[in-house]
């Protein structure tokens, strides 16, 4: 997206720069850059991966609260906090905004020197509309709601309403100014997220009044020549959808899309990107952070209306970029056990990844591993890191109180993963930096290929029940020398499929700690130790112990 353009374009929809402030003004703000084939979110001028962890969704409401939560954050080896920030705090009665708390939450941030990604809860949290301030929430009539077929309202607001759309974005836009003068030069808060889980339940789209009209209208030409325009990069659901339904370029929503529940989820996706759009814009104006909408990803089996029907999902992802230019991406919650292939399809060209909820403990640090390693993400976050037993258990993904999640596990792997950050940012994108992953028991084997050689990761020792998901990341420090961080019990093969010579032995492994700014050599682990030079040994106490392996490898006939 060329961002001076999107500026531009900004200046004349919403008015340009506010007073006093210049578009140089903006020089040096946390903001994305393409850097290889990766995209970097750079604070300060240097690229930053974001080590995060999301809030419970009422701690931030309380500074008192947070008060003792920050140090455990930073305990935990997080560089990055994700918090709510509700229109309900900030804008009490109309017209008349209150930021203490938003003040409160920078001071405890910049204390414990952690960074904030700031969660809008606008119109919209989870579909509902229950964090808009009561002045909204209680005029029905002024504010109106998605409608069933039957007719009845539901509590959230409808995406068709110009009123709730042009109220959010005013509270929004005040919100980024507050931040702009506030922060503007310190740049605690890094990017925003505009709205949270936004889609309708429990049916597919609104039958509002406005919405049955605009969903028997035409399909907007806007979108029809994106489509058409990117018609080769498109998702493959996406783009065998349409094509089932005859490829046409023009028509109704169902002429275009075909008769099914797909057309309402992505008639819904077209307009809640474009109300988030103007939502997103008018917070851009004011202070040009890089933003982003999250999603509620789908059950197996789950239909429109079942799932969030219109949320930014992968099958409705390039509906949502034409719809939403402002947005820097679309980032997808994963609290499931397919973890690669939901983070995957959100990790495209046009579409950086960065996952603001995941589960945590050991699984959370396998994936933040691969999500690192192999998909060049910018950040990671597992949902609910102030968990001090207080969350509903249902909230935490388990149903069994001794299971809840050992945040210890992110620490481990947030300690190991800061002290990597800047060779694994120099290498995102370049082919230096890979990671495999297993995803369960059933999972026998994973593979990975850097440079010249091939890894081939199997489980060994205790790998199964909690350590059955576990990953290895393999950062390339020379043609034949590889820095190792594991998350489990693994045992790992070298090969190569390269021209040359066709058999790989192992020159050296030695273990190595972190010590003073530098990586020092432990024992050097031969003979049992590496299966008589035969094997790397990953073991899942590797992360507690700060260790990681450098690999020399070399090849024979
Ligand atoms: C997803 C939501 O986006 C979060 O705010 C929170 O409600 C979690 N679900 C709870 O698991």
């Amino acid at each position: 997206m060329n961002k001076l353009g999107v500026l531009t374009l900004l200046s004349i929809v919403v008015g340009g720069p506010a007073v006093g402030q210049t578009r140089d003004s903006h020089a040096g703000l946390p903001h994305l850059e393409k850097r290889g084939g990766a995209t970097q979110l750079i604070v300060d001028g240097k690229p930053f991966l974001v080590l995060g962890g999301e809030l419970h969704n009422s701690s931030s409401s309380s500074v008192a609260y947070m008060k003792p939560v920050w140090p455990r954050l930073t305990a935990m080896h997080m560089n990055t906090v994700l918090s709510p920030v509700a229109w309900e705090t900030i804008e009490p009665e109309e017209g008349k905004f209150d930021f203490s708390v938003v003040d409160g939450l920078l001071e405890g941030a910049r204390a414990n020197n952690l960074k904030l990604v700031i969660l809008w809860f606008g119109a919209w949290k989870n579909t509902y509309s229950s964090y808009v301030p009561a002045w909204v929430k209680t005029d029905t009539e002024r504010f109106p709601r998605v409608q069933t077929s039957d007719g009845r309202s539901t509590e959230r607001l409808s995406p068709f309403s110009t009123a709730v759309r042009d109220a959010d974005a005013r509270a929004f836009a005040r919100l980024m100014r507050h931040l702009r003068e506030v922060d503007g030069d310190t740049h605690t808060v890094l990017m925003v997220q505009v709205e949270n889980e936004v889609g309708v339940i429990p049916e597919s789209r609104d039958h509002s009044a406005v919405a049955n009209a605009a969903f028997s209208g035409a399909v907007p030409s806007a979108l029809m020549s994106f489509l058409q325009k990117h018609r080769t990069t498109l998702d493959p659901e996406f783009r065998a959808a349409w094509e089932a339904a005859g490829g046409k370029t023009a028509g109704t929503w169902q002429e275009v899309f075909g008769k099914t529940s797909l057309t309402d989820d992505l008639f819904m996706a077209w307009h809640y990107a474009t109300y988030i759009e103007h939502v997103t814009a008018a917070g851009k104006a004011e202070y040009p952070l890089p933003m982003f909408a999250n999603a509620a990803l789908i059950r197996p089996n789950y239909e429109p209306g079942q799932y969030n029907s219109g949320g930014p999902l992968p099958h409705s992802m390039d509906v949502w970029h034409a719809g939403a230019p402002s947005l820097d991406l679309l980032s997808p919650d994963i609290y499931f056990n397919e973890f690669a292939l939901w983070a995957g399809r959100y990790a495209r060209p046009d579409n950086p990844l960065f996952i603001p909820e995941a589960q945590g403990g050991a699984a959370g640090a396998a994936n933040a591993l691969y999500a690192f390693g192999h998909l060049s993400a910018m950040g990671f976050s597992p949902f609910g890191v102030d968990d001090q037993g207080n969350a509903p258990l249902d909230l935490v993904g388990i149903t069994n109180s001794s299971e809840r999640p050992d945040n210890s596990a992110i620490g481990n792997v947030y300690s190991e993963l800061s002290k990597l950050a800047p060779m694994i940012l120099e290498k995102q994108g370049t082919g230096g930096v890979t990671a495999a992953l297993m995803e369960g028991e059933a999972q026998r084997s994973a593979r990975l290929y850097l440079g010249d050689y091939t890894a081939t990761m199997t489980r060994a020792g205790g790998s199964s029940g909690a350590g059955a998901r576990l990953a290895a990341m393999f950062i390339q420090t020379g043609p034949n020398e590889f820095l190792v961080a594991g998350s489990g019990d693994a045992q790992i093969t070298f090969s190569t499929d390269k021209p040359g010579l066709p058999i790989v032995g192992i020159e050296s492994i030695d273990e190595e700690f972190f010590e003073n700014g530098a990586w020092v050599p432990g024992r050097r682990l031969n003979g049992d130790e590496n299966s008589q030079g035969q094997a790397l040994r990953l073991y899942a106490s590797d992360l507690a112990q700060g260790k990681i392996y450098r690999v020399r490898l070399y090849r024979y006939r």
